[in-house]
């Protein structure tokens, strides 16, 4: 496992998937870090450490769950995503739990003691808002009991009677928390940081998105839950620029594959910026952060997929604006008229 990476190493991996949330991905490459590191010394020197789970704030479609994937990938840990939401909906709370552990002991292969280094992250903990009188099978609020159990640590009795370890397995939590930002503006105060220039207009900038537990606590998490949190970290809305990024610049951006896909038949993708700008107006349009992208993109290459495959001709299609039908180009950039199917 390369647990040994150093955080500014961590951050470059994940530059080259993640477009932009830098604060993000430095706080997590250092928890990340930290974690490990406190393991090895655990290990060495057999005393206990205190675990830093992390919580992480954001839109949907902005990144959260595409961090922690690339996190798993690059420190090559077994890796399990689970939802806050199914678990409040059923009247099975431990057996769930038990479910997901019991899957990251497959993605381990079975290996109990690598399972045991995983991560699990666990999605839409905003959904888990402790209210009164709600018709669910199981409340929020005693899925947020039943989680904070074992991300503590404790050992969990999976089905087949082995048991697995909680105590180092590393607990990210995500969610949107809408509705977070009134609470912040409420509670936060700077009567005594003058706002002149432009570096202190920045610290006030950070210190404004700095989540307290006790505004966790007003939006509804219990004390106990948030309290295994120290850790909170934001994701920022995704821009116009970023969005035209995440289209063209990560490794598997979508237009590198369509353009892979197209140059396997020995034709060439040409795509005029300007369709890009229009792809993310519209994204941004649907609210639901880049994940509007590829349905977008795709549709538009519906089309073009159709018609190659019956019009060897075709050496390449360039694309000058959504709203336009591609241009089909042979040999010598003449014109093809696909036929139609
Ligand atoms: N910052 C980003 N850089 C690159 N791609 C991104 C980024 N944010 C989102 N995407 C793209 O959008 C898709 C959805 O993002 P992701 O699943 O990470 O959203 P999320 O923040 O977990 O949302 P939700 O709260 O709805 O679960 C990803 O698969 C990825 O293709
Ligand atoms: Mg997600």
């Amino acid at each position: 496992m390369s647990s040994s990476l150093p955080p500014s190493a961590i951050v470059r991996l994940l530059d080259e998937h993640v477009i932009g949330q830098e604060a993000a991905k430095r706080t997590l490459a250092v928890a990340i870090y930290t974690h490990y590191r406190k393991m090895e010394k655990a290990a060495v020197d057999l005393v206990e450490v205190a675990k830093s789970n992390i919580l992480m704030i954001g839109p949907t479609g902005t990144g959260k769950t595409l961090l922690c994937e690339t996190l798993a990938r690059i420190l090559d840990v077994p890796f399990v995503t689970a939802d806050a939401t199914s678990l409040a909906q059923t009247q099975f709370v431990s057996e769930e739990i038990e479910a997901i552990l019991h899957r990251l002991l497959d993605r381990a292969n079975g290996d109990l003691i690598r399972a045991q280094r995983g991560i699990v992250f666990v999605d839409e903990v905003d959904k888990l808002k402790a209210s009164s009188g709600q018709a669910r099978a199981t409340s929020g609020e005693s899925v947020q009991h039943a989680l904070l159990k074992i991300m503590e640590g404790s050992p969990v009795r999976l089905g087949d009677g082995q048991h697995i370890d909680t105590t180092h397995i590393l607990f990210i939590c995500g969610g949107a928390f809408v509705g977070l930002d009134n609470i912040l503006t409420k509670t936060h105060t700077f009567g005594f940081i003058s706002t002149n220039d432009g570096d202190d207009q920045k610290i006030l900038e950070r210190l404004n998105a700095r989540v307290k537990p006790t505004d966790l606590l007003e939006f509804g998490l219990i004390p106990e839950f948030a309290g295994r949190l120290p850790i909170v970290t934001r994701l920022n809305e995704l821009t116009h620029d970023m969005m035209i990024r995440i289209m063209t610049e990560p490794r598997n951006a979508i237009y590198r594959q369509f353009s892979a896909m197209l140059h396997a038949d020995d034709v060439e993708l040409h795509i005029e910026p300007v369709v890009f700008r229009q792809i993310a107006d519209l994204a941004i349009e649907y609210k639901a952060g880049a994940r509007s992208l590829r349905g977008i993109f795709e549709e538009m290459m519906t089309d073009i997929l159709y018609a190659i495959p019956d019009n060897p001709a075709i050496r390449k299609v360039a694309i000058a604006s959504l709203f336009e039908p591609p241009r089909y180009l042979g040999r010598k950039e003449s014109a093809v008229n696909p036929e139609k199917g």
